[in-house]
């Protein structure tokens, strides 16, 4: 059996604080439109939430493909991503999203493709972060929905073997 660790309702309000806070900050930096780059599939539902609480700029969409579990719940070690992406990224103000930074190894690897297209700056916001595991040459990352110790979670976007994407609360196993 499995249970709730987060709450539809408390992922909802927490991803308006994050928009507004997204919102607030760019504006300050002067953009009038962000291009988000989010990490399929785990930032399915996380992305498209946070995306239509953003009201004062004007948002590009696009996915990075990247898997690393597979029908397992722990790390192969060895990440595979695709990206080939048409919305701008070279001067542009970029937030970059994904479910959840554990090792920190993952989002790495993408950053660094990231930085080489150039954007004027990089953000990055995870919906759910395991502290604990993170490895020392990993990203601080600029907002976080959720600290949360290390278990294996799964719902809201995030699969566990592969189902579970589509549950509204975030479970744990
Ligand atoms: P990292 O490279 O160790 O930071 O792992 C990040 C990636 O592993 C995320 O993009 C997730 O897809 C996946 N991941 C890590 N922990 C979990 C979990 O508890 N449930 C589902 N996926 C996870
Ligand atoms: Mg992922």
């Amino acid at each position: 059996m499995s249970k709730i660790l987060i709450s539809r309702a408390k992922i909802n309000s927490r991803v308006k604080e994050l928009a507004e806070s997204i919102s607030e900050d760019f504006s300050k930096a002067g953009a009038e439109r962000i291009s988000i780059i989010w990490v399929a599939n785990g930032a399915l539902m996380f992305a498209a939430d946070l995306a239509r609480n953003i009201k004062s700029l004007a948002v590009s969409m696009d996915c990075i493909k990247c898997s690393s579990y597979g029908m397992e719940t722990s790390p192969r070690g060895k990440v595979e991503t695709s990206f080939d992406t048409q919305i701008p990224i070279k001067g542009e103000h970029v937030l970059f999203m994904d479910d959840i930074i554990d090792t920190g190894n993952t989002s790495k690897l993408m950053l660094d493709r990231i930085k080489k297209l150039r954007p004027k700056t990089l953000k990055t916001c995870f919906l759910l972060s395991k502290i604990s595991r993170r490895a020392k040459k990993a990203i601080k990352p600029d907002y976080v929905g959720f600290e949360i110790p290390d278990l294996f979670v799964y719902g809201y976007g995030l699969d566990a073997r592969l189902i579970g994407r589509n549950l509204p609360d975030i479970r744990v196993m």
